[in-house]
């Protein structure tokens, strides 16, 4: 690869090229870091790592890093420990919401919860979150810790409310932008922040890899909100049509709803009591969602958000990295999974 070319787009896999041995070595710090004593906390670790992912997270870590201290060619050992950490808790929410949500799949094969039962993955999931702070803990510097425990509770928030409100039509698009924000954007900022922490960066560049990342994470979930309407469940690796099934209304759904007549509202809350589509197929929705263009206004938020995200990255002088950054926009947007 033409490391040199000024200003070119680059495609995923040049970006994945640049950061693949930071990559290879986040894999083998989390296979060690997974080891407890007890054989069933251990065996869902590695029954997550093994399945897949995207490995987005330790990803926007690396190359935050990377960006911002460029000069060196691999990374110091933080900011592996780092990316192993953020994927560590980005892995303790998953199985902690495949218990909440009832899930049955997740990346393709039966999720944790189905194999190891409620009770084991809920202790399974505290010891990952507790593992992952051990880690960061080694960097003896209260900045990352402090940044690590705001998110962890942001986003146990986040999933508070959100139980809250399930089963519940009236959800408005301040409620799910809160939501979207605190399920993903802050971990994705977060993860940003430490790369640049990770790469010596100066407070206005951490923020400002923050702010991109806070953008990205938003558009990100805001895709995801839309696949869970229009993807196939073989690419997914989860059912289509989930959210609703499990009575949450989500962005595509409350634009659809702000237009929709009182018998179409009806359509929509047999299936939030019903929790399934027998009464109503899922066809309906989606012919709603088409007729008042919930996905369409959905898919122009996330635009904006990666536009913005976009704006802020190319406040950075030209490299690889900072061209890896503004290709991610993109990638994000355009995903089918
Ligand atoms: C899943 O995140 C949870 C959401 C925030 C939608 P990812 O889509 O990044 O999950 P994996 O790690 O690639 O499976
Ligand atoms: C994602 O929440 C999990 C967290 C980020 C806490 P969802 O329940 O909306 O996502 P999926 O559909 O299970 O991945
Ligand atoms: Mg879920
Ligand atoms: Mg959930």
């Amino acid at each position: 690869m033409n490391l040199g070319k000024l200003g070119q787009a680059l495609s995923a896999r040049e970006i994945f090229e640049l950061i693949q041995a930071e990559l290879d070595l986040v894999e083998r710090r989390i296979t060690a870091e997974s080891v407890a004593s007890v054989d069933a906390v251990t065996a869902i670790g590695q029954y997550l790592q093994s399945s897949g992912g995207k490995r987005l997270r330790p990803s926007l870590l690396i190359l935050a890093a990377k960006l911002v201290d460029g000069e060196r060619f691999v990374p110091g050992a933080t900011a592996i420990q780092l990316g192993a950490v953020v994927e560590m808790i980005h892995a303790a929410t998953l199985v902690h919401d495949d218990v909440i949500d009832a899930a049955e799949t997740r990346r393709g094969r039966p999720s944790s919860n189905v194999k190891w039962g409620n009770h084991t993955c809920v202790l399974a999931g505290d010891w990952l979150y507790m593992q992952a702070f051990q880690i960061a803990l080694r960097e003896r510097n209260f900045q990352i810790l402090d940044l690590l425990i705001g998110l962890t509770q942001m986003m146990v928030e986040g999933e508070l409310l959100q139980l809250e409100r399930i089963g519940r039509i009236d959800v408005t698009e301040a409620d799910c932008m809160e939501l979207v924000d605190r399920k993903t954007a802050c971990l994705f900022s977060v993860c940003a922040r430490l790369g640049a922490l990770a790469g010596r960066a100066d407070v206005q560049a951490q923020e400002k890899l923050g702010e991109y990342a806070w953008n990205l994470g938003m558009a990100f979930q805001l895709v995801d909100d839309v696949l869970d309407f229009t993807a196939r469940e073989k690419t997914l690796g989860k059912p289509v049509g989930g959210d609703l099934r499990e009575g949450k209304v989500t962005l595509p759904l409350v634009y659809a709803l702000e237009c929709a007549t009182a018998s179409e509202r009806r359509l929509v809350e047999t299936i939030l009591r019903e929790r399934s589509y027998d009464g109503v197929p899922f066809a309906r929705i989606l012919a709603l969602l088409e007729k008042y263009r919930g996905i369409q206004r959905v898919k122009e938020r996330a635009q904006a958000f990666t536009e913005k995200a976009r704006q802020v990255i190319a406040e950075f002088p030209d490299s690889p990295y900072q061209r890896a950054l503004l290709t991610v926009t993109d990638l994000i947007t355009e995903r089918d999974h």
